[in-house]
């Protein structure tokens, strides 16, 4: 028997994708698992968000390559960048992390032993593709972005079943 989570007791489930500028992977992350919940007509029971652990893009839009690729599979990514910080453990039930270092700096930003719980890495809930990490694709070609949104697609799609069946 699962563990019952917030949805069982009509709290809302909080979801926050974290990268390292917060636009590409993560912003890419939020509208594909924003995609998933309205397809289920969840959104009532979700709070999903994004963020990156360095700020220097704060307050812009996600990268134009990225915006182009999600859109062309029908993702419109209307996020502003900003820096996660270290009430966002008070405020998520998870906040997940594309790669290690990533994972590692949250690690370091969690404010409590409890808080670290909260942290998972995005490639844990892969299924098929057999990588570690969510790639970063800034410094790729658009081979990289397709690749992300591949792993992402999957990625929220496994852990949206997860959190729906109590098993997160
Ligand atoms: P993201 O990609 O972490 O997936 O948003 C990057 C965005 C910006 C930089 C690196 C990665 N940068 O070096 O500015």
């Amino acid at each position: 028997m699962n563990t019952p989570n917030q949805l069982n007791s009509n709290k809302k489930y909080k979801v926050l994708f974290v990268c390292l500028g917060n636009i590409c992977r993560s912003p890419a992350a939020e509208g594909i698992f924003r995609h998933i919940v309205k397809e289920n007509g969840m959104e009532e029971h979700f709070v999903i968000d994004s963020a990156g652990t360095y700020g220097g893009h704060a307050g812009e839009h996600p990268d134009r390559r990225m915006r182009t690729a999600a859109l062309y599979r029908g993702y419109g990514l209307t996020h502003s960048s900003r820096q996660v910080r270290s009430l966002d453990f008070l405020d998520f039930d998870l906040v997940i992390a594309m790669d290690d270092q990533n994972y590692e700096d949250l690690m370091h930003l969690a404010p409590s032993v409890e808080a670290t719980h909260k942290i998972r890495r995005m490639a844990s809930f892969l299924t098929t593709h057999r990588i570690s990490y969510i790639p970063d694709p800034y410094y790729s070609g658009s081979e990289g972005f397709s690749l992300v949104l591949d792993l992402l697609e999957e990625a929220c799609q496994n852990l949206y079943d997860k959190i729906i069946n109590s098993e997160i």
